[in-house]
């Protein structure tokens, strides 16, 4: 903080960011007192209901709803972009046979960078943050591409080659679809199985200042390529405290194995010797407004393909810590990863380890 030029001034600081604001943006408010979130002015719920992922992914891109034609122009231009290079592919497969999906994501991002030296400063992309028609092309480029790299490193896990996309399927549709064809193109996806994939996309598109879309900004405003700044992104998303409290909400649940096992574990939460995943959030000292959506969701994917043993363990550890004083005292509820695992996880066969993943936060 300075009064001008010749002061050096104090400085600020700042751990953990809470009091500093690194951008103004319109694109996203959350009121974490009163669990509001809302995308561009409509409420979460509201989107969630009756938008598909790709509306919503022009949403927050453009700053409105598009029309019909609009979208319709949209969803051809991500269709459009939707294979990988063979070369990326090839990487894919060299990979150890149990690699995590997130490091493959990760990898495959920054690899994107090269396979594409238009969008590269580095190379021939000078024009990437000056012009809006370079921009929109990485857009629709990141989007149409992050599916068929998750298929493809959730295949690689099962030992089989990936699946091409097909262009007459939704965004959804079309991940199940090259997760689970085997290569058959007469394979039609389950279409309830795909709404409740294209709803979690949603749930995951934006949520302001966290620590994936920070990295992403960080990384860019060195000039680098979306790609190589994305990868950063999904660094940060693949840790623990942040995205990866899905996996880590898996294998808690695992631990815990019974409802009976539930009181043991919360004493060893309140004595300090572990977190509870899932649980608690930087900005929401009320209940996550996308974790009421997903609880809903958890029945609607358990009326299809049979109930998860462990959403009873889930279901009576939720209930336990709402009525524990430790949990009361520090406003401490399920966040967005609390049942997401646990849904993700039967819509496919091929969601084998016990983590999820995301092409969803890239709009974010
Ligand atoms: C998300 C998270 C990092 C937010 O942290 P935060 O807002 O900085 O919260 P703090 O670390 O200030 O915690 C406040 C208090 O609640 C406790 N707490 C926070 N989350 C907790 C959890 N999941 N389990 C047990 N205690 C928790 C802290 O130990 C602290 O207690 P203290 O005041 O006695 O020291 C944290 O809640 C967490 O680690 N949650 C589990 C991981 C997770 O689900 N992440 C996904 C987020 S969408």
């Amino acid at each position: 903080i300075t009064t001008g030029k010749d002061d050096n001034g104090l400085k600020t600081y700042d751990p953990g960011y809470l009091n500093t604001a690194p951008v103004r943006s319109s694109i996203c408010y959350i009121d974490g007192d009163e669990g509001i979130l809302r995308y561009r002015g409509y409420p979460i719920e509201e989107v969630a209901e009756s938008s598909s992922f790709v509306e919503v992914a022009y949403l927050l891109m453009y700053g409105n709803l598009p029309t019909q034609s609009q979208l319709a122009g949209w969803e051809f231009a991500i269709s459009q972009h939707s294979a990988v290079p063979q070369g990326l592919l090839d990487i894919i497969q060299s990979m150890p046979h149990d690699a995590h999906p997130m490091g493959v994501l990760a990898s495959a991002m920054s690899t994107l960078s090269v396979f594409h030296p238009d969008a590269n400063p580095a190379l021939r992309g000078q024009d990437l943050y000056k012009s809006k028609q370079v921009r929109d092309k990485q857009i629709v480029r990141v989007l149409g591409k992050a599916p068929a790299i998750a298929a493809a490193a959730y295949l690689r896990l099962a030992g089989r080659p990936a699946v091409l996309p097909s262009n007459n399927l939704s965004y959804s549709e079309n991940f199940l679809y090259m997760l689970d064809s085997l290569g058959n193109k007469e394979y039609k996806p389950n279409p309830r199985l795909a709404r409740v994939l294209d709803i979690l996309f949603i749930l995951h598109a934006e949520h302001e200042m966290n620590c994936s879309t920070a990295a992403v900004r960080h990384l860019a405003s060195s000039g680098v390529d979306v790609f190589t700044a994305l990868s950063g992104g999904v660094g940060a998303l693949y840790g623990p405290l942040h995205g990866g409290a899905n996996e880590a909400v898996l294998k808690m649940l695992n631990e815990i194995g019974a409802v009976e096992n539930i009181p043991d574990f919360i004493e060893g939460v309140k004595n300090r010797k572990r977190k509870m995943s899932g649980f608690g959030h930087r900005v929401y000292k009320n209940y996550d407004p996308r974790a009421k959506v997903i609880r809903k969701l958890a029945e609607e994917v358990f009326s299809i393909v049979g109930r998860d043993p462990l959403i009873e363990v889930a279901v009576a550890l939720e209930k336990a810590a709402l009525s524990d004083d430790y949990f009361i005292k520090r406003k401490l509820y399920p966040n967005v990863d609390f049942y997401s695992g646990l849904i993700y996880r039967c819509t496919s066969c091929f969601f084998q380890i016990e983590s999820t993943f995301l092409p969803p936060i890239l709009p974010s």
